[in-house]
């Protein structure tokens, strides 16, 4: 097949097009070298492998004998980052320890504590909203919220909220290696050094001012020799970032999608049960996270007639399937009631999404909300703006009328 360009504005605004390619062509596509831009380090330079099948993403995300997601494997040296160190890109054991630590904080039991503080912000959100008759989304309501939350969780001051987005948005922009620069590279480890600067202060100021948060159950973990420090710092930056950047997109796709489907937007209105279902179709559909963060072969690997020699990045394509009709019946249309849904947008295996219990339940309170309280919500004449990256799916911003 062609090769596909990932940074072009037809790509960004519908990529579904080329996923059907892929899907149809059915092997692993081989991001050639000069596709890439090799900043970040990654020795072997033949290629980067995406799977786009079901089936082949299922077992990229299960596969444990060949494949490993202890990406500094693969990194020369002195180009080993400190986010190589997160659970994100351990294997077991190391893995379990750290997910260990931090686990029991997102169970669906202690998300649902959470609930009535979601509402709270939830609804300020709304009714500031509502005193507006035109208002950007993504500004005033989808990134606020899942912010608000996890920094509350982790123990970041509100003064800080905008200072760490802003931090986050460099760093998640450096994920996107298929499309890496160097200027994005170098603002990626920039960020990186503030925020760890910062979280060290953070963590120096709990252990003076005990609270209860995340920052202080991992203090906890540090002093039991759980964990060490700089684990401890990117555990910390893990989390922010995960727990805010995906779920906007959610909030943001979520609505656009709702917007752009009157006839199930009314369906879920009279029906309110299909709430559930409903999320899990926006997730299905529009994606936040488009393609799993990237593992190693550790052995030679055999896939559809492919051979992956040892020592190759892989990652899936979570975008296309989630529309592989193999897997899905009509695979484009946006059906609210779909069941089953066994969708792959939190991913699958021991990295599945630590955070999905707390998403759903941001987005559930959300679009309730959204229906009860703003019920002539439209969209705006100014036309919604995708966010440009290749990992991350989402609005840039989204302008309706309240
Ligand atoms: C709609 C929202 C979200 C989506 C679509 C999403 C998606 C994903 C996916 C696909 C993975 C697996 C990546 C891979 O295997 O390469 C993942 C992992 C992870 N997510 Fe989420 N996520 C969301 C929200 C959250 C939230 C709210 C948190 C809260 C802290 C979070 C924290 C994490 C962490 C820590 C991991 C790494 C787990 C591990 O390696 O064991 N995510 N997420």
């Amino acid at each position: 097949m062609n090769s596909i360009n990932f940074s072009s504005p037809e790509f960004i605004n519908d990529p579904y097009p080329t996923y059907q390619l892929l899907l149809e062509t059915g092997e692993p596509y081989l991001l050639s070298p000069n596709q890439q831009v090799n900043t970040s380090g990654i020795m072997k330079t033949s290629g980067i492998w995406l799977f786009s099948r079901y089936e082949d993403v299922m077992t990229l995300l299960k596969e444990k004998e060949t494949i490993s997601k202890q990406i500094s494997l693969a990194r020369a040296p002195e180009k080993i980052r400190a986010f190589d160190l997160t659970l994100l890109n351990q294997d077991p054991p190391t893995h379990t320890r750290l997910r260990d630590v931090i686990r029991n904080s997102f169970t669906a039991k202690k998300i649902a504590e959470l609930e009535p503080k979601i509402k709270q912000i939830v609804q300020q959100l709304i009714l500031n909203m509502s005193k507006q008759t035109e208002v950007d989304f993504i500004t005033d309501f989808a990134r606020p919220l899942p912010i608000a939350i996890i920094a509350e969780m982790i123990g970041i001051p509100p003064s800080d909220h905008n200072k760490i987005y802003l931090w986050s948005k460099k760093i998640a922009s450096g994920f996107d290696s298929v499309v890496l620069n160097p200027e994005i590279y170098q603002q990626q480890t920039n960020a990186l050094e503030e925020t760890n600067d910062y979280f060290d202060y953070l963590v120096h100021h709990y252990r003076q001012n005990p609270s209860d948060n995340l920052i202080c159950l991992l203090l906890k973990a540090f002093d039991n020799s759980e964990i060490d420090h700089s684990e401890m710092l990117t555990m910390i930056i893990v989390l922010l970032i995960g727990g805010h950047e995906t779920t906007i997109q959610l909030l943001g796709s979520g609505l656009l999608t709702l917007l752009h489907h009157p006839e199930q937007f009314e369906l879920l209105k009279k029906q309110p049960e299909y709430m559930a279902s409903s999320i899990e179709e926006m997730l299905r559909f529009e994606s936040p996270l488009q393609r799993t963060t990237f593992r190693i072969t550790t052995q030679d690997f055999e896939i559809n007639g492919k051979h992956i020699a040892a020592g190759e990045q892989v990652a899936g394509i979570l975008g296309a399937a989630n529309r592989d009709p193999s897997q899905f019946s009509e695979p484009h249309k946006f059906d609210i009631t779909r069941s089953p849904n066994a969708h792959l947008a939190f991913g699958l295996g021991i990295h599945a999404c630590l955070g999905s219990f707390l998403a759903r339940t941001e987005a559930r309170i959300a679009f309730s909300e959204i229906l009860a309280n703003l019920p002539n919500i439209r969209l705006a004449s100014q036309a919604p703006q995708w966010n440009c990256t290749t990992i991350f799916r989402g609005l840039q911003s989204l302008p309706i009328l309240c």
